[in-house]
């Protein structure tokens, strides 16, 4: 087979280190890649929004089997015009991205059919939702309807942050019409987990669960990023709440789109916040709400699920697509996974490019290094393109091994000003 990755970052890299590894697979491209995915595939300098272009390359190398990455095409319908040109393709249709595209669609479909989560009022004018605001305590959740590049949530911690908020989004249209309609919702409190699922429109399969960091600095300090590192499973979600979270928000969710008329197929990704947790697997027993959804694989989740799966990606895909998932036996090796992102200096603001990343040689065979803004240039110098660098992932039998691996290789591969939390996973250490 001949597969097409769409998009350029750690999460496509890693789905590219994968699907390479399935003896059905011949040759992969990537659209348009980084410089990883360049040492393994074929890079095709077309961007994921160009979904045109990308049908014509794929038409003109005979593609059998297409992958979409991120959100921006997926939801644009991609998915619904790979259908038109009979390509197989991997990733949710247009109705379907509805479920990440507008939180209110999202919210709305929770609250008809019951799914647990957060309390929130939808406003479509501006001065109703600030007369709304002012009668709240903060700290007040504020999300834009549509897709911001993550930047859609705001907590608010006072009336007048969360009236600047209201008025960026709904007044000056900061994110442009994804700030038509916000939802105000209460603020929860607890872990957040990433919980995946493939889906082929009746079966789900879960992921092992995931943590992802967004703040730039350790303790939970400074802005929100794209993601500074991951870890799976998380040991204060254990496979008891895994399956609640299952029954009681991931399948209900996609019963719920069957209702409604939309067939659900690829990855459902639930944003997860859990109550009371705490980190005895025996006795935690806290209460899952969905904040929402995605419907796509996470990143940098899938940069510590993926190296995870010990089943052919590529069979557990063409299963979503034929709709004959309840037929593969998917199988998870049983240990952890920490990644840990290094980015440029500057990230999540602004920041150089073209940077020589060095002692990309220089770690230990068994650790995983997966590119998103990186570069091949001619002479083989790998620099840096972006804010967010590499994930550097390491396997173990436990978090505190996988650790221990990720962060004694880490300092082997540099770049000027490159930073990294040195925090990821520790708390599910400390609380042993
Ligand atoms: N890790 C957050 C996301 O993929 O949206």
């Amino acid at each position: 087979m001949k597969v097409m990755v769409i998009g350029g970052g750690g999460r496509e890299h890693t789905l590219a280190w994968k699907i390479v590894r399935s003896p059905r697979v011949k040759k992969v491209f990537v659209a348009p890649g980084n410089a990883g995915t360049a040492l393994i595939a074929e890079n095709i300098n077309i961007r994921p929004t160009d979904i045109e272009a990308l049908g014509k390359a794929a038409k003109d190398k005979g593609i059998d089997l297409v992958v979409v990455g991120p959100e921006t095409p997926l939801a644009s319908g991609i998915v619904d015009y790979f259908d038109k040109l009979s390509i197989p393709v991997f990733g949710s249709t247009k109705a379907a991205t509805q479920i990440e595209s507008s939180k209110v669609f999202a919210r709305n479909l929770m609250q008809k059919y019951g799914i647990p989560c957060p309390k929130g009022i939808v406003f479509s004018s501006y001065s109703e939702a600030k007369q709304h605001l002012e009668r709240q305590r903060p700290p007040i959740v504020i999300k834009a309807d549509g897709l911001a590049a993550g930047k859609g949530t705001i907590i608010a911690g006072s009336l007048l942050e969360g009236d600047r908020a209201l008025s960026d989004i709904m007044e000056a249209k900061v994110f442009g019409s994804a700030g038509d309609k916000v939802i105000i919702d209460e603020y929860v409190t607890g872990l957040e987990v990433s919980l995946l699922a493939f889906v082929d429109g009746k079966t789900i399969s879960v992921m092992p669960p995931a943590c992802d960091y967004k703040r730039v600095w350790d303790n939970d300090q400074g802005p929100n990023t794209g993601g500074m590192g991951s870890y799976s499973p998380p040991g204060f979600f254990p496979a008891k709440m895994v399956e609640k979270a299952k029954n009681e928000i991931l399948l209900p969710t996609v019963r719920a789109m069957a209702e409604e008329g939309i067939i659900y197929k690829g990855v459902l990704y639930a944003g997860l916040m859990v109550t009371d947790c705490h980190c005895d697997p025996e006795t935690s027993s806290g209460e899952a709400i969905s904040l929402e959804f995605n419907a796509r694989f996470g990143d940098p989740e899938t940069q510590v699920i993926l190296p995870l799966l010990k089943t052919d990606l590529v069979d557990i895909l063409l299963a979503v697509i034929q709709g004959n998932l309840d037929q593969l036996k998917i199988e998870w090796s049983l240990g952890v996974c920490v990644g840990v992102v290094m980015a440029s200096a500057g990230y999540p603001g602004s920041y150089k490019t073209g940077l020589p990343i060095n002692g990309l040689d220089r770690f230990d065979k068994d650790l995983l290094v997966f590119h998103a803004g990186t570069k091949l240039a001619d002479n083989a110098v790998v620099y840096t393109d972006g804010g967010r660098v590499l994930t550097v992932v390491a396997r173990g039998k436990d978090l505190a091994e996988a650790r221990q691996k990720v962060y004694g290789n880490i300092s082997r591969i540099s770049f000027e000003g490159c930073h990294y939390r040195k925090d990821i996973a520790l708390r599910e250490i400390e609380w042993h």
